[in-house]
Protein backbone atom coordinates (compact mmCIF):
# COMPACT_ATOMS: atom_id res chain seq x y z
CA UNK A 1 0.00 0.00 0.00
CA UNK A 2 1.67 3.60 -0.96
CA UNK A 3 0.38 6.85 0.11
CA UNK A 4 1.24 7.59 -3.82
CA UNK A 5 -1.73 5.97 -4.98
CA UNK A 6 -4.38 8.21 -3.05
CA UNK A 7 -5.13 12.02 -3.82
CA UNK A 8 -6.95 12.82 -0.26
CA UNK A 9 -7.00 11.48 2.98
CA UNK A 10 -9.60 11.93 5.33
CA UNK A 11 -8.82 10.62 8.72
CA UNK A 12 -11.21 10.51 11.89
CA UNK A 13 -10.10 9.90 15.56
CA UNK A 14 -12.34 9.15 18.71
CA UNK A 15 -11.32 9.20 22.44
CA UNK A 16 -9.18 5.68 21.23
CA UNK A 17 -6.18 7.79 19.93
CA UNK A 18 -5.65 10.03 23.16
CA UNK A 19 -5.95 7.29 25.63
CA UNK A 20 -2.69 6.25 25.82
CA UNK A 21 -2.14 9.77 26.39
CA UNK A 22 -3.91 9.40 30.06
CA UNK A 23 -7.34 10.79 28.89
CA UNK A 24 -10.51 8.19 29.65
CA UNK A 25 -12.58 7.18 27.04
CA UNK A 26 -15.98 7.80 27.02
CA UNK A 27 -17.76 3.61 26.48
CA UNK A 28 -14.72 1.68 27.88
CA UNK A 29 -14.70 -0.05 31.17
CA UNK A 30 -13.98 2.88 33.52
CA UNK A 31 -15.36 5.24 30.89
CA UNK A 32 -16.61 8.83 31.78
CA UNK A 33 -20.34 7.75 30.86
CA UNK A 34 -20.14 4.93 33.47
CA UNK A 35 -19.77 7.92 36.00
CA UNK A 36 -21.76 10.83 34.03
CA UNK A 37 -25.06 10.44 32.61
CA UNK A 38 -24.41 11.88 29.44
CA UNK A 39 -27.96 13.69 29.15
CA UNK A 40 -27.13 15.56 32.33
CA UNK A 41 -23.81 16.48 31.82
CA UNK A 42 -23.37 16.77 27.98
CA UNK A 43 -26.94 17.46 26.53
CA UNK A 44 -28.38 21.20 25.34
CA UNK A 45 -31.40 19.80 28.37
CA UNK A 46 -28.76 19.09 31.17
CA UNK A 47 -27.32 22.38 30.20
CA UNK A 48 -30.38 24.37 30.50
CA UNK A 49 -31.51 22.15 33.96
CA UNK A 50 -28.09 22.10 35.98
CA UNK A 51 -25.49 24.58 34.12
CA UNK A 52 -23.17 24.20 37.22
CA UNK A 53 -23.45 20.47 37.10
CA UNK A 54 -22.43 20.42 32.84
CA UNK A 55 -19.34 23.86 34.09
CA UNK A 56 -18.40 21.62 36.64
CA UNK A 57 -17.83 18.17 34.54
CA UNK A 58 -15.86 20.36 31.93
CA UNK A 59 -13.78 22.30 34.43
CA UNK A 60 -12.79 18.47 35.63
CA UNK A 61 -12.09 17.79 32.43
CA UNK A 62 -9.71 20.35 31.59
CA UNK A 63 -8.27 20.11 34.83
CA UNK A 64 -7.28 16.84 33.91
CA UNK A 65 -5.87 17.79 30.91
CA UNK A 66 -3.47 20.65 31.46
CA UNK A 67 -1.74 18.33 33.68
CA UNK A 68 2.03 18.27 32.41
CA UNK A 69 2.02 14.52 31.67
CA UNK A 70 -1.00 14.58 29.32
CA UNK A 71 0.86 14.60 26.44
CA UNK A 72 0.58 13.77 22.39
CA UNK A 73 1.39 9.79 21.69
CA UNK A 74 2.97 8.41 19.12
CA UNK A 75 -0.37 8.14 17.14
CA UNK A 76 -0.76 11.70 17.43
CA UNK A 77 2.92 12.18 16.10
CA UNK A 78 2.55 9.65 13.18
CA UNK A 79 -0.27 11.15 11.53
CA UNK A 80 1.41 14.39 11.90
CA UNK A 81 4.48 12.66 10.00
CA UNK A 82 1.56 11.84 7.29
CA UNK A 83 0.02 14.96 6.86
CA UNK A 84 3.54 16.45 5.75
CA UNK A 85 4.83 13.95 3.86
CA UNK A 86 1.72 13.39 1.63
CA UNK A 87 1.73 15.53 -1.40
CA UNK A 88 -1.85 15.50 -1.94
CA UNK A 89 -5.10 16.48 0.09
CA UNK A 90 -5.05 15.64 4.33
CA UNK A 91 -7.52 16.04 6.47
CA UNK A 92 -7.79 15.03 10.22
CA UNK A 93 -11.16 15.16 11.80
CA UNK A 94 -11.47 14.58 15.31
CA UNK A 95 -14.17 14.15 17.83
CA UNK A 96 -11.93 14.68 20.38
CA UNK A 97 -11.87 17.73 22.54
CA UNK A 98 -8.48 17.74 23.64
CA UNK A 99 -5.73 19.76 21.66
CA UNK A 100 -3.04 16.97 21.72
CA UNK A 101 -3.34 16.62 17.18
CA UNK A 102 -2.29 20.32 17.40
CA UNK A 103 -0.10 19.85 20.09
CA UNK A 104 1.84 17.28 17.88
CA UNK A 105 2.09 19.65 14.93
CA UNK A 106 -1.24 18.53 13.12
CA UNK A 107 -2.50 20.97 11.10
CA UNK A 108 -5.67 20.67 9.17
CA UNK A 109 -7.71 19.63 12.29
CA UNK A 110 -11.36 20.40 12.20
CA UNK A 111 -12.88 19.71 15.95
CA UNK A 112 -16.44 18.63 14.89
CA UNK A 113 -17.41 18.11 18.79
CA UNK A 114 -15.50 21.21 20.11
CA UNK A 115 -12.80 21.87 21.99
CA UNK A 116 -12.03 22.01 25.65
CA UNK A 117 -9.45 24.69 25.71
CA UNK A 118 -12.23 27.53 24.40
CA UNK A 119 -15.36 28.84 25.56
CA UNK A 120 -18.29 30.78 23.62
CA UNK A 121 -20.88 33.56 23.82
CA UNK A 122 -23.66 31.68 23.01
CA UNK A 123 -25.26 35.19 21.42
CA UNK A 124 -22.30 36.29 18.86
CA UNK A 125 -20.79 33.16 18.50
CA UNK A 126 -16.94 34.55 19.46
CA UNK A 127 -14.73 32.14 20.73
CA UNK A 128 -12.22 32.58 23.56
CA UNK A 129 -9.06 30.73 25.10
CA UNK A 130 -10.38 29.72 28.27
CA UNK A 131 -7.88 27.18 30.25
CA UNK A 132 -9.06 27.98 33.68
CA UNK A 133 -12.24 26.87 35.57
CA UNK A 134 -15.30 28.45 33.92
CA UNK A 135 -18.67 29.73 35.99
CA UNK A 136 -21.36 31.02 35.28
CA UNK A 137 -19.95 34.89 36.25
CA UNK A 138 -18.10 34.63 33.27
CA UNK A 139 -19.17 37.08 30.95
CA UNK A 140 -18.65 38.11 27.39
CA UNK A 141 -17.04 41.06 26.14
CA UNK A 142 -18.42 41.26 22.85
CA UNK A 143 -22.23 41.73 23.50
CA UNK A 144 -23.06 45.19 24.40
CA UNK A 145 -25.23 43.37 27.37
CA UNK A 146 -23.16 40.52 28.31
CA UNK A 147 -23.71 37.09 28.27
CA UNK A 148 -22.69 34.03 30.33
CA UNK A 149 -20.02 32.42 28.12
CA UNK A 150 -20.70 28.37 27.48
CA UNK A 151 -17.96 25.84 26.80
CA UNK A 152 -17.25 25.73 23.72
CA UNK A 153 -18.41 21.81 23.37
CA UNK A 154 -21.03 20.44 20.73
CA UNK A 155 -23.88 18.98 23.20
CA UNK A 156 -26.59 16.21 22.20
CA UNK A 157 -28.95 18.54 20.34
CA UNK A 158 -26.69 20.44 18.45
CA UNK A 159 -25.32 20.53 15.44
CA UNK A 160 -21.13 19.88 15.60
CA UNK A 161 -18.91 21.57 13.55
CA UNK A 162 -17.09 21.74 10.33
CA UNK A 163 -19.92 19.65 8.44
CA UNK A 164 -19.92 21.51 5.27
CA UNK A 165 -16.32 21.14 5.15
CA UNK A 166 -16.25 17.41 5.87
CA UNK A 167 -18.53 16.40 4.05
CA UNK A 168 -16.97 17.90 1.01
CA UNK A 169 -13.74 16.26 1.76
CA UNK A 170 -15.62 13.10 1.92
CA UNK A 171 -16.99 13.48 -1.28
CA UNK A 172 -12.93 13.74 -2.75
CA UNK A 173 -11.78 11.06 -0.07
CA UNK A 174 -10.39 8.22 -1.70
CA UNK A 175 -8.56 7.28 1.49
CA UNK A 176 -10.25 6.90 4.88
CA UNK A 177 -8.88 5.87 8.24
CA UNK A 178 -10.88 6.18 11.56
CA UNK A 179 -8.85 5.39 14.55
CA UNK A 180 -9.78 4.87 18.31
CA UNK A 181 -13.56 5.29 17.87
CA UNK A 182 -16.94 3.58 18.84
CA UNK A 183 -18.59 4.55 16.16
CA UNK A 184 -21.92 4.80 18.06
CA UNK A 185 -22.07 8.51 17.38
CA UNK A 186 -23.54 9.78 14.34
CA UNK A 187 -22.40 11.60 12.10
CA UNK A 188 -19.09 10.79 12.70
CA UNK A 189 -20.57 6.81 12.46
CA UNK A 190 -21.61 7.57 9.22
CA UNK A 191 -18.36 9.07 7.70
CA UNK A 192 -17.51 5.45 6.24
CA UNK A 193 -20.29 5.06 4.46
CA UNK A 194 -20.23 8.68 3.20
CA UNK A 195 -16.21 8.43 2.25
CA UNK A 196 -16.62 4.53 0.74
CA UNK A 197 -19.77 5.95 -1.33
CA UNK A 198 -17.57 7.46 -3.53
CA UNK A 199 -14.87 4.58 -3.95
CA UNK A 200 -12.58 5.35 -0.87
CA UNK A 201 -11.03 2.42 0.83
CA UNK A 202 -11.16 2.11 4.20
CA UNK A 203 -9.70 1.46 7.28
CA UNK A 204 -10.54 1.01 10.92
CA UNK A 205 -7.75 1.05 13.65
CA UNK A 206 -9.12 0.21 17.20
CA UNK A 207 -8.42 -1.75 20.38
CA UNK A 208 -12.29 -3.38 20.10
CA UNK A 209 -14.15 -3.91 16.56
CA UNK A 210 -16.32 -1.23 16.56
CA UNK A 211 -19.96 -0.83 16.24
CA UNK A 212 -19.51 -0.03 12.35
CA UNK A 213 -16.65 -2.39 11.96
CA UNK A 214 -18.37 -4.27 9.37
CA UNK A 215 -18.63 -1.04 7.00
CA UNK A 216 -14.60 -1.07 6.63
CA UNK A 217 -12.52 -2.82 3.61
CA UNK A 218 -9.85 -3.41 6.57
CA UNK A 219 -10.13 -3.34 9.97
CA UNK A 220 -7.16 -3.67 12.41
CA UNK A 221 -7.35 -4.51 15.87
CA UNK A 222 -4.32 -3.10 18.71
CA UNK A 223 -3.64 0.11 20.02
CA UNK A 224 -3.15 2.99 18.71
CA UNK A 225 -0.04 4.30 19.55
CA UNK A 226 1.38 0.57 17.57
CA UNK A 227 -1.30 0.83 14.75
CA UNK A 228 -1.30 4.39 13.43
CA UNK A 229 2.71 4.43 13.30
CA UNK A 230 2.36 0.94 11.47
CA UNK A 231 0.13 2.17 8.64
CA UNK A 232 1.74 5.13 8.36
CA UNK A 233 5.02 3.94 7.36
CA UNK A 234 3.81 1.19 4.94
CA UNK A 235 1.43 4.06 3.36
CA UNK A 236 5.06 6.05 3.02
CA UNK A 237 7.28 3.35 2.35
CA UNK A 238 5.07 1.63 0.32
CA UNK A 239 4.96 -2.17 1.83
P1 LIG B 1 -15.73 6.02 22.77
O1 LIG B 1 -15.35 6.05 24.21
O2 LIG B 1 -17.14 5.78 22.42
O3 LIG B 1 -14.87 4.91 22.02
C1 LIG B 1 -13.48 4.84 22.14
C2 LIG B 1 -12.98 3.71 21.27
O4 LIG B 1 -11.56 3.70 21.34
C3 LIG B 1 -13.46 2.32 21.71
O5 LIG B 1 -14.02 1.63 20.59
C4 LIG B 1 -12.18 1.61 22.20
O6 LIG B 1 -12.13 0.24 21.84
C5 LIG B 1 -11.10 2.38 21.46
N1 LIG B 1 -9.83 2.45 22.19
C6 LIG B 1 -9.61 2.59 23.51
N2 LIG B 1 -8.31 2.64 23.79
C7 LIG B 1 -7.67 2.56 22.61
C8 LIG B 1 -6.30 2.56 22.21
N3 LIG B 1 -5.32 2.67 23.10
N4 LIG B 1 -6.02 2.45 20.89
C9 LIG B 1 -7.01 2.33 19.97
N5 LIG B 1 -8.31 2.33 20.28
C10 LIG B 1 -8.64 2.44 21.58
O7 LIG B 1 -15.19 7.38 22.14
P2 LIG B 1 -15.62 8.09 20.77
O8 LIG B 1 -15.93 7.09 19.72
O9 LIG B 1 -14.60 9.11 20.48
O10 LIG B 1 -19.20 13.19 22.11
O11 LIG B 1 -16.95 8.80 21.21
C11 LIG B 1 -17.64 9.60 20.30
C12 LIG B 1 -18.33 10.72 21.01
O12 LIG B 1 -19.15 10.19 22.06
C13 LIG B 1 -17.40 11.67 21.75
O13 LIG B 1 -16.85 12.64 20.93
C14 LIG B 1 -18.30 12.27 22.78
C15 LIG B 1 -18.98 11.01 23.24
O14 LIG B 1 -20.22 11.13 23.84
C16 LIG B 1 -19.73 14.23 22.78
O15 LIG B 1 -19.59 14.40 23.97
C17 LIG B 1 -20.54 15.14 21.90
Amino acid sequence: MSVNQYKKIVVLTGAGVSAESGIRTFRDKDGLWEKYKLEDVASVDGYKKNPDLVLDFYNKRRQDFCRKEIKPNAAHYALVELEQQFSGEFLLVTQNIDNLHEQAGSKNVIHMHGELLKARCPESNQVIQCTDDQSRDDLCTCCQYPSALRPHIVWFGEMPLGLDIIYHHLSQADLFIAIGTSGTVYPAAGFVEEAKSVGAYSIELNLDPSEIHSHFDQVVQGKATELVPKLVSSLLNGA
